[in-house]
């Protein structure tokens, strides 16, 4: 009796299972732009977009999440590193009428 009622709770609990992780989910598009192709490829191995799209950085805290992302394993040329920089802040950066900081940073030109 047991072994009969067994395999079909262990099939019902792995379709629950299944259902609700919703596995590797494509993510958010990555809008067009010239480093589009270089952040799929960089970016795209461990996590999916949405890791990206969902964030509101500024260049500099990009940069420093560049450097978590290659002490994780990620590898960004160097000569990658501006244009991505440039996309991830035009398209990712700090949201309008957020909080910004309210001083200016003067030596900062950016
Ligand atoms: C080697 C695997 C790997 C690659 C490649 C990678 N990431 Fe990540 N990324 C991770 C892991 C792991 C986390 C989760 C880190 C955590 O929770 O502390 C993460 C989290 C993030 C986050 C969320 C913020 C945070 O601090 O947790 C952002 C943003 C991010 N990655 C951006 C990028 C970008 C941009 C690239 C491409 C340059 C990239 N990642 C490439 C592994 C990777």
């Amino acid at each position: 009796m047991f072994q009969r009622i067994c395999p079909a709770i262990f099939l019902f609990a792995s379709i629950i299972v299944a259902g609700a992780q919703a596995p590797s989910a494509p993510g958010k598009p990555l809008p067009p732009g010239p480093a589009q192709a270089k952040v799929k490829a960089a970016c795209t191995s461990c996590h999916n977009t949405s890791r990206i799209t969902e964030q509101h950085l500024t260049r500099q805290q990009w940069s420093a999440q560049l450097e978590k992302m290659e002490g994780l394993g990620a590898v960004i040329a160097d000569s990658d590193r501006d244009a991505l920089l440039s996309y991830l802040t035009r398209n990712f950066g700090p949201q309008k009428g957020a909080a910004k900081p309210a001083k200016k940073s003067g030596s900062d030109a950016d």
